[in-house]
């Protein structure tokens, strides 16, 4: 056994991917329509034996299975000697994704392999634009809430949930979807410096768009109302889920020093992450 096989046998290479919050799009950006998302500060680990760790709760909406795809990617180009070159793996793992999920918008490989803050849209299958976002003004606190596991994956949310009611009510859900647009484009405004916005009102308008087509369950529009009715205002951030539960939802509640006491009383147990964080990577 040479040298060189003595350090491969015994090394601890890794890659790691993080999850990502939408904080607007989700849904619509399927259809065309923008997205705005954002890379956490939890992250899935792969090793050189494709052993995983992760931080990302899983089929959530946090991207775990598109932080999954990333780190194999980014695994899979080191085994072939290559380096890691983002282009690369974002495209492989949106084809990974697209076995996982049929017809994906390819939003989430893209915050995952990215990382930051990004404005994404998909033209066509073959053009998938997105732009990295400098935040010109600090976002207002936000916390996330995971209302559990949806019964349904993102794909039968995709194609059998918003879909169908795409295929049966197209104008009405296409007014929804613009909405959506709406509200992406004024949080765009707002993170840019362009405009002030109001998180609370951006958060229920878009929550209310994602109730019209049909994304949300009644268990956790219940959640959504006795905390808009306490002060704060929230929205799913992902597929969703109508059976069930419905996974993370995003937070936001106006008196951050008091958000403690806030969800005590709730009975909700809500975590903070940090958003905006960095893409694929080396671990040691
Ligand atoms: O898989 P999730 O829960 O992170 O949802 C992805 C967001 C969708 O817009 C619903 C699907 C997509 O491909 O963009």
């Amino acid at each position: 056994m040479n040298r060189e096989m003595v350090k491969q046998k015994g090394s601890k290479n890794k890659v790691s991917a993080p999850g990502k919050v939408i904080l607007s799009g989700e849904h619509a950006v399927v259809y065309g329509y923008p997205a705005l998302v954002a890379a956490v500060d939890r992250r899935l680990t792969v090793n050189d034996k494709l052993e995983v760790k992760s931080e990302i709760p899983m089929g959530c909406g946090m991207g775990s299975s598109a932080a999954y795809a990333v780190a194999i990617s980014a695994m899979n180009l080191k085994h072939s000697g290559k380096a890691l070159d983002k282009g690369k793996i974002y495209e492989s793992a949106y084809e990974i994704e697209k076995q996982f999920h049929g017809n994906p918008s390819g939003a989430d490989p893209a915050i995952s392999t990215y990382g930051g803050w990004l404005w994404y849209r998909k033209e066509a299958e073959a053009v998938k634009l997105f732009s990295r976002i400098s935040v010109a003004r600090k976002l207002p606190d936000l916390l996330l809430f995971n209302t559990g596991k949806p019964e349904e994956t993102t794909k039968e949310m995709v194609v059998n949930v918003v879909g169908k009611a795409y295929r049966e009510s197209q104008d009405k859900v296409t007014a929804s979807l613009r909405g959506i647009e709406g509200v992406c484009k004024a949080w765009l405004r707002f993170l840019t410096g362009e405009e002030k916005a109001d998180a609370g009102e951006l958060i229920r308008e878009n929550e209310k768009y994602l109730e019209e087509i049909g994304a949300v369950s009644e268990s956790t529009k219940s959640w959504v109302r006795k905390i808009e009715k306490a002060g704060g205002s929230a929205k799913i951030s992902g597929a969703g889920g109508v059976k069930g539960a419905s996974g993370i939802i995003l937070l936001y509640y106006p008196h951050m020093d008091q958000f403690e006491r806030w969800s005590e009383q709730l009975g909700i147990d809500v975590f903070k992450v940090k958003l905006g964080e960095g893409g694929v990577r080396n671990e040691r």
